[in-house]
């Protein structure tokens, strides 16, 4: 596998020059400098605006992502550090990410570590060279940025979908595949790609389908109880929709069998179950206290057995 060029080397700056002798006559020589990276520390608006000068495109990048868009929320110090030295070694590993991404049981970060890639990179990680570009399987399992910030893709938005896990939109989800699977490829044959993501997306439809068996029967129940008296399955169904769901996307995004199969759809069935069970306990109620009406005097029943 070719050893890929690093950026300085890749680059240089075409220097004009203007030598002036004597002052009697002048020599115009053009020669290139590798563009050196000068030392720091510099605040954020430094860097953007000395790198928006020759990677605009990396900027732009940023600007495009959730990570930079209207009020920044991580930006370049935030991943780099305030100086050059160790910029990029700093930014490659985990740690920059999973400092802002919760810890480690935090979901986002607790899918990927429980995931054969995550248990693969810490008991390597320490070994590993740190100073290779994230691409052409220069790492033996990806960490969060060789998936993420592939190649030094610094829109990280480019390879997630939209927020709302009920809505399926293809156009969406297939450019995000698309992304993925650059990066999937570096180490895995297309064909095994192909398969693990049509079974994911299969995985998230029957998840799907859970909820809205919940959702149509809260609506069903609506009709005949108080919202108050439909609070606890209310309740359930908001876990269901923005913990559990959201576990099974994770465990697929995240390849992570725990949250695909124990945190995933088996809590979704679990609230399903509970659910339906809160539900005939209402109906057990109401029948009971229609029964007890009936029964009691001044009741209809009453009424009815004095006639
Ligand atoms: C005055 C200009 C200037 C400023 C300010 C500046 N940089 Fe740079 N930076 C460069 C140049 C030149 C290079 C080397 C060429 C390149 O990689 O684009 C470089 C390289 C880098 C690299 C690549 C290093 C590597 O090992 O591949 C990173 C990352 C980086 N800068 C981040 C930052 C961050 C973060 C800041 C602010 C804290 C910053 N830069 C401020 C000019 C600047
Ligand atoms: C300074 C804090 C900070 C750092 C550092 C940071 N992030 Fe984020 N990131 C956020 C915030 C805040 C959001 C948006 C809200 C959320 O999803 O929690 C976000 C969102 C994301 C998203 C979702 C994008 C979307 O469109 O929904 C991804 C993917 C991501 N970050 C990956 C990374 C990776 C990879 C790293 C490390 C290289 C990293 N982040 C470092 C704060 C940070
Ligand atoms: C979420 C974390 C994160 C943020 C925010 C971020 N970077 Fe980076 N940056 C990285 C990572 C990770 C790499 C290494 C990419 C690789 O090895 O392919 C990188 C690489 C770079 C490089 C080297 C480019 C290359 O392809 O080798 C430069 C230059 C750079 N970043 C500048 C910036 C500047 C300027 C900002 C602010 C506008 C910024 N970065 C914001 C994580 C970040
Ligand atoms: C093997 C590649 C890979 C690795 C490693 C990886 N991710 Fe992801 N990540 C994905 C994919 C794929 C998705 C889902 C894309 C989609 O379909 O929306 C995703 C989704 C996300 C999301 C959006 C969902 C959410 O929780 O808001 C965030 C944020 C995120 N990852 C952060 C991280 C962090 C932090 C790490 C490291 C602890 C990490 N990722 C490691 C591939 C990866
Ligand atoms: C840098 C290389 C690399 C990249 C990139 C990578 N993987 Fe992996 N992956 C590995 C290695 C190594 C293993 C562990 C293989 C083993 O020992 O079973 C692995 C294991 C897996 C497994 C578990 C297989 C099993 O038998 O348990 C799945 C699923 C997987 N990868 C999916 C993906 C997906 C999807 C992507 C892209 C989002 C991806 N990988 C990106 C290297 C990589």
């Amino acid at each position: 596998m070719p050893k890929p060029v690093t950026r300085d080397e890749e680059r240089g700056t075409r220097i004009l020059c203007i030598a002036s002798v004597w002052g009697l006559f002048l020599t115009a020589c053009n020669i290139t400098v590798a563009a050196t990276a000068p030392d720091g520390s510099f605040d954020n608006s430094s860097c953007i605006s000395c790198h928006e000068k020759h990677d605009n495109e990396l900027v732009r990048a940023w600007r495009a992502s959730v990570h930079g868009k209207d009020k920044p929320v991580a930006d370049c110090v935030a991943c780099h550090g305030d100086s050059h030295k160790g910029a990029a070694v700093k930014a490659r590993q985990d740690e920059t990410c999973i400092d802002c991404h919760g810890d480690v049981r935090e979901p986002t970060v607790h899918s990927y570590a429980s995931s054969k890639h995550g248990l693969i990179l810490k008991l390597e990680k320490k070994e590993w060279d740190w100073t290779q570009p994230l691409a052409q399987a220069n790492y033996r399992t990806p960490g969060c940025a060789y998936c993420h910030m592939h190649s030094g893709e610094h829109n990280v938005s480019a390879t997630v979908r939209g927020t709302d896990l009920l809505r399926e939109n293809s156009k969406e989800i297939k450019s995000v595949q698309d992304a993925t699977r650059r990066v999937c490829q570096d180490c895995h044959a297309p064909r095994y790609l192909s398969r693990l993501f049509e079974n994911g997306e299969r995985m998230l439809a029957i998840a799907r389908m859970k909820v809205r068996e919940a959702k149509d029967l809260l609506l069903q129940m609506r009709e005949q109880y108080t919202l108050e008296e439909l609070d606890a399955a209310a309740k359930q169904y908001e876990k269901m929709q923005s913990v559990h769901l959201k576990n099974v996307y994770l465990g697929i995004a995240h390849q992570s069998p725990d949250y695909q199969w124990w945190y995933g759809q088996p809590a979704l069935d679990g609230d399903l179950l509970r659910i339906k069970g809160a539900i005939s306990e209402l109906i057990r109620i109401k029948s009971a206290n229609e029964k007890q009406k009936a029964c009691s005097p001044g009741g209809v029943g009453d009424k009815e057995k004095t006639k």
